[in-house]
């Protein structure tokens, strides 16, 4: 079976709800458990929360887009998000925060250490660094990225349904 589905979005932060709502609806017309939509629904909020966060919306029409391909029991998400070279840093650190993920043997293992970290930190401190950690522990999932041409950031996650 194989089924797939773009949606567009506002880089607004009430625009995530009605993803949310739109992809989980999407979800379940194609017999994915339950389960695995909480956990779908999950990775792509964060995805697209940091899109929002950390992408460069210069005019208006730039947008948020959300492919969600379905190919037998594979799950993959693509969000993707303008960006300039004032995000470089920001690509740098999701870059190191991906391979940083993959060096543990399991996932559990950096989503604790992550939280080690962050129960550290001060309270105030806005980089909480725990959605792509969750989105590889809680969704099981593996994290991918890349940049193209004409300065698009693609983030994917694939995982099992
Ligand atoms: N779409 C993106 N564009 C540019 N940089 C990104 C993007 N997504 C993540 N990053 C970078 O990767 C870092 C880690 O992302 P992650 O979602 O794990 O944490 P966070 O967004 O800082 O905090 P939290 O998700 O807990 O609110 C971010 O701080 C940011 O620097
Ligand atoms: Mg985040």
């Amino acid at each position: 079976m194989k089924s797939s589905i773009k949606l567009i979005m506002k880089p607004k932060w009430d625009e995530i709800e009605k993803i949310r709502n739109k992809s989980s609806n999407f979800l379940v017309s194609q017999g994915i458990s339950n389960n695995s939509i909480q956990a779908l629904t999950m990775v792509i909020s964060e995805l697209v929360e940091n899109s929002v966060k950390y992408g460069k919306f210069l005019s208006p029409k730039n947008t948020v887009i959300i492919n969600i391909h379905i190919d037998e029991n594979i799950v993959t998400t693509e969000v993707i998000n303008p960006v300039d070279n004032t995000v470089f840093k920001h690509l740098k650190k999701l870059d190191k925060t991906i391979q940083w993920i993959r060096g543990f043997q399991n996932p559990l293992e950096a989503y604790t250490e992550r939280l080690r970290v962050v129960s550290k930190k001060p309270l105030n401190d806005e980089d909480s660094g725990l959605g792509l950690v969750r989105i590889a522990y809680e969704g099981k999932a593996i994290l991918d990225f890349f940049v193209s041409e004409d300065n698009f950031l693609n983030v994917s996650a694939l995982s099992n349904s």
